[in-house]
């Protein structure tokens, strides 16, 4: 749906881009910055982003098929340009851009996770190659995303993804706490601050909400007060890690409605 209309992003990604000194970059040099983490973003607004993946090329993307949407807290610009940059790279079959930048983008576009070496970015590419439900990864598609990538440095994290890397299947089923998609607690305590006391109703999607490197996200839609959100992720923070969280708690009550609430680097962690 959202592959539609194509999204200008010219600003955007002079922004988003270090050295470009205003000049447009063109798309393949976005991407190249970006999966290099050349990266400076300087924006601190809020807002609704959505990146609409649902039923889009399911055969391609088999283990992306979800709709993301973040309302962030700090980075509408960032994600809005990451989200045109998805449509340039459905239009032009570049598979392992399109992984690269909902990634990117199911992570607040937070700057410090875009290098394609960071352990978060390569957990998210990680994911994306492997079947959940049977916790292995599928080399073919790691050999689809190497090919699809504008970057060398993405094609390079493709192809260093590991496959025989211990399953991620179980995740969330039994322990509460996770190493994978881990959120520094500082970011997470900045993001508490904005929800605890805030009287503000949710209700429907986006059902998450992100600021700098970390996200709160529940897996049902709730009409409930923001401040609803503060128990469960105050008992991540305590019960998960030493410097940083990735965390899921299920049965938590949004104001009569039983969801499961993640806290972690990811606004899709509990969807
Ligand atoms: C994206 O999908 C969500 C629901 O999944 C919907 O609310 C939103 O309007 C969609 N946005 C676009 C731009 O299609
Ligand atoms: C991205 O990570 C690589 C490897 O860790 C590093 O060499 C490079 O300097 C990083 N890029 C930036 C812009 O920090
Ligand atoms: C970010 O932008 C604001 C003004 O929009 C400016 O005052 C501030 O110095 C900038 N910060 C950085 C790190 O560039
Ligand atoms: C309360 O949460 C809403 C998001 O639902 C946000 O727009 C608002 O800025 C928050 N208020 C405070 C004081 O952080
Ligand atoms: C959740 O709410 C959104 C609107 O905010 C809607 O698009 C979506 O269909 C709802 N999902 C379910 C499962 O009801
Ligand atoms: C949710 O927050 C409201 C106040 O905003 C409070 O009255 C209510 O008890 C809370 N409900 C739950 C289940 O925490």
């Amino acid at each position: 749906m959202m592959f539609k209309k194509l999204f200008s992003f010219a600003s955007a990604i002079a922004v988003l881009a270090t050295g470009a000194h205003c000049q447009q970059l063109s798309y393949e040099d976005s991407i190249t910055a970006l999966a290099y983490g050349n990266v400076a973003t300087n924006s601190s607004s809020v807002g609704e982003v959505w990146l609409n993946i649902t039923g889009f090329a399911a055969d391609k993307l088999p283990h992306i098929q979800n709709d993301v949407g973040i309302y962030t807290l700090d980075n509408r610009e960032t994600l809005t340009t990451i989200a045109g940059l998805a449509q340039v790279a459905a239009q032009q079959g570049q598979w392992g851009d399109i992984v690269f930048l909902y990634s990117a983008f199911a992570m607040n576009g937070h700057s410090e996770y875009f290098n394609a070496s960071s352990l978060e970015m390569q957990q998210a590419l990680l994911y994306a190659v492997t079947d959940q439900t049977r916790g292995e990864v599928d080399s073919t598609l790691i050999k689809l995303y190497a090919s699809t990538s504008s970057s060398e440095y993405l094609t390079e994290a493709f192809e260093n993804l590991k496959s025989d890397t211990s399953s991620q299947s179980k995740r969330w089923v039994k322990e509460a706490c996770s190493s994978a998609h881990k959120a520094t607690k500082s970011a997470c305590r900045t993001l508490l601050e904005n929800v605890k006391g805030n009287v503000t109703w949710k209700s429907g999607g986006p059902r998450s909400i992100c600021k700098s490197g970390c996200c709160i996200s529940w897996s049902a839609n709730a009409t409930f007060q923001v401040q609803n959100l503060t128990n469960a992720a105050n008992y991540c923070l305590n019960a998960c890690g030493t410097s940083s969280v990735s965390c899921e708690v299920w049965g938590v009550k949004l104001q009569g409605t039983l969801v499961d609430q993640c806290l972690s680097n990811r606004a899709t962690g509990c969807t």
